[in-house]
């Protein structure tokens, strides 16, 4: 577990090893004239190493540390505290701190640092036109994976948890929500007061702060958005997120968290979800209007057991905490909506990851499940479909391996209760595996040639076992069938006609679009034909289904369509959707290229800084991405 050697972290520079957090307080101002936060950070830490005298802590060079002090034990007067910023690397530097004396195992420390946050990337200032409502400012955090360093100092590594708690001060008509699990308002000062009773690593601590309101949806839920987005929320998740709470429950063991609350966030929120505990910021693109994209929030959830009390104890083991959820979320989706249906789901997700091997070419590092992230390198430029959906096939082999879903449940069930709260590396959770099943142990599976444990860790490349889809083939034989029609020069409109799409399922839409886009360009003139048979396709608000038309209008150089394209770019800022749509028209034509830059250059500013700097990459050309 999370110690020496095993849980190596390069992203942080900090002496998280020689210190352990117990809590951190969180005291802050928003200002949203100034576009900062202020205020101090309360470290309460324990020595894990007599006579340590300094004391390096994440920053971020936009934020601004004024004052340090330090005390040992209670009650005694706190010092004054040299401090000094180091550079570190290009997401972040080093807070280094002299302490007043050589800390000791027996005496409790406690650092207080007075500080302003600046423009850095974890902390997102809008102005009002960037909002659902376009009156108020909006302010949000994001700290997956290395971000909330500009938040505020801390040990910036999944391999610290600790407990804490905030008092937030915003101005009139302003609410603030966090990752919390207690809430308290304090109407007559404007203070907001957040308390996370359970241990979380850094990353997990979020706030929001806008004009927000909420409404029940559910005995332990509720949603929040602005005022203008209240109604469609509630239409779309009243009275369906407690089904997946309660069968993720039984699955894999106690909802810990208290609450299971959903934050709308205004349309540059660069992620489909974040799972925020107690509180997961979403995407407004999940206001589909008929309860299709739930898979997301069913995602979000099962983050509660695998990432949130199970935790990777650095970026390199991120297949641990998406991998295992993916497996969860088809889990509860397979109970939920059943096989077909979530056979079908996985298919789309296998679609995504032939794609990205395809891009990368299946021997690029990026392409094992444990990532080598060295000195320098932001976890977040190592993002992709590997540990997603090679880590859904790992876990759904181990789960092959046991051949009895109970039991293997069974195992995850154990699994959380085993290392709740902890963080982990891969070793952990195959060790674990073996002894809880001695009989799979003393068979040697770990080394079955070609399905080497060793291998599906550290050889990049396809997965070299799938699980069987083909449950789904009821909902995606039709779709294969259709999108091989339209391939036909001369198209066969009636066999087209006979097939009513208003009967599908969103995500069998999706993989018919994925299908037309796999082999596009279509015939000269089908496009069009496509655009005209389909309009609940081509006008569709769903997001999903936007995001693969507008790849077609791409892929088919469908001009007369542009204009789609750039609605769908500005009407969202998502980075799934963002980065791989203008890689498309980087790479199309001549005029997809400038479209690209046109559209980037009207509305890149809107974009999440990351969601801009990668998209700047792309217009860089022979520069390594
Ligand atoms: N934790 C991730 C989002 C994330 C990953 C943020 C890495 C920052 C760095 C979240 O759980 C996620 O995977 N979201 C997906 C949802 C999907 C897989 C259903 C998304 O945003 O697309
Ligand atoms: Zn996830």
């Amino acid at each position: 577990m999370a110690e020496e050697g095993s849980g190596s972290d390069a992203a942080t520079a900090s002496s998280c090893g020689d210190f352990n957090l117990r809590h951190l307080h969180l005291e802050l101002r928003v200002e949203f004239d100034r576009r900062r936060l202020t205020g101090r950070a309360v470290l309460q830490l324990g020595c894990l190493r007599p006579g340590q005298r300094l004391l390096r802590l994440d920053t971020h060079p936009s934020l601004g540390v004024e004052a340090v002090r330090a005390r040992y034990g209670s009650g005694t007067p706190a010092h004054t505290l040299e401090h000094r910023t180091l550079p570190f690397t290009t997401y972040g530097s080093v807070l280094e701190l002299t302490l007043p004396g050589p800390c000791d195992p027996a005496e409790p420390l406690e650092v207080t640092i007075e500080y302003t946050t600046g423009d850095g990337p974890g902390v997102v200032w809008l102005n009002p036109e960037q909002t659902a409502g376009k009156v108020k400012p909006y302010l949000f955090t994001q700290g997956q994976a290395v971000l909330n360093r500009s938040f505020f100092p801390c040990f910036d590594t999944p391999a610290v948890k600790s407990t804490y708690s905030a008092s937030i001060e915003v101005p009139e008509g302003f609410t603030a929500v966090m990752s919390a699990t207690d809430w308290e308002h304090d109407e007559k000062e404007n203070v907001f007061l957040f308390t996370m009773r359970h241990p979380i690593p850094a990353y997990l601590i979020a706030l929001a702060v806008g004009d927000i309101v909420s409404a029940e949806v559910g005995p332990r839920s509720r949603v929040w958005t602005e005022p203008c987005l209240l109604d469609a929320a509630k239409e779309e998740f009243n009275g369906v997120i407690e089904e997946f709470l309660t069968v993720g429950e039984k699955l894999f063991g106690q909802y810990v968290w208290g609450r299971y609350d959903l934050l709308f966030m205004p349309p540059s929120f660069p992620f489909g979800g974040m799972e925020n505990p107690c509180i997961t910021f979403v995407t407004p693109c999940l206001l589909a209007g008929d309860r299709s994209l739930a898979d997301v929030i069913i995602h979000e959830i099962s983050h509660s057991w695998f990432g949130n009390l199970v935790t990777n104890a650095n970026w390199g083991d991120f297949w641990l905490n998406e991998g295992f959820t993916m497996y969860a979320q088809r889990r509860i989706s397979t109970e939920v909506y059943g096989t077909e249906y979530t056979c079908l789901e996985a298919a789309t997700g296998r679609a995504l990851l032939r794609k990205h091997m395809d891009n990368t070419g299946e021997d690029h590092p990026l392409n094992k499940l444990k990532v080598r992230i060295e000195h320098g390198i932001d976890p977040d430029e190592t993002y992709n479909e590997t540990p997603y959906e090679k880590g859904y096939c790992f876990v759904s082999y181990l789960a092959h391996l046991v051949g009895d879903q109970n039991k293997f449940d069974a195992f995850l069930r154990a699994y959380v209760d085993k290392f709740k709260f902890k963080s982990i590396v891969a070793e952990d959770t195959l060790n674990f595996y073996l002894d809880y099943f001695p009989e799979l142990k003393k068979q040697n599976v770990e080394k079955r040639p070609g399905f080497e444990f060793d291998c599906w860790l550290n050889t990049p490349g396809w997965p070299p076992y799938l699980p069987d889809l083909s449950s789904g083939d009821t909902l995606m034989k039709p779709a294969e069938s259709l999108a091989s029609l339209w391939f036909a020069a001369e198209l066969n409109i009636d066999a087209i006609k006979a097939v009513d799409l208003c009967s599908w399922k969103t995500y069998q839409i999706v993989y018919f679009l994925d299908k037309l886009l796999e082999k596009s360009p279509l015939p000269p003139g089908n496009t069009e034909k496509l655009a005209e048979m389909y309009p609940n396709i081509s006008k569709s608000k769903n997001a999903e289904l936007r995001f693969r038309w507008v790849q077609i209008i791409v892929r088919n150089n469908y001009e007369d369509a542009f204009d789609e394209l750039r609605d769908f770019l500005q009407s969202q800022g998502k980075q799934k959707y963002t980065v791989p749509l203008y890689r498309a028209m980087w790479t199309e034509t001549e005029g997809t290229r400038k479209l690209a830059q046109e559209i980037f250059a009207t509305t890149g500013n809107q974009l999440h800084q990351n969601v801009q700097n990668f998209v700047k990459k792309i217009f860089v050309p022979n520069k390594d991405s």
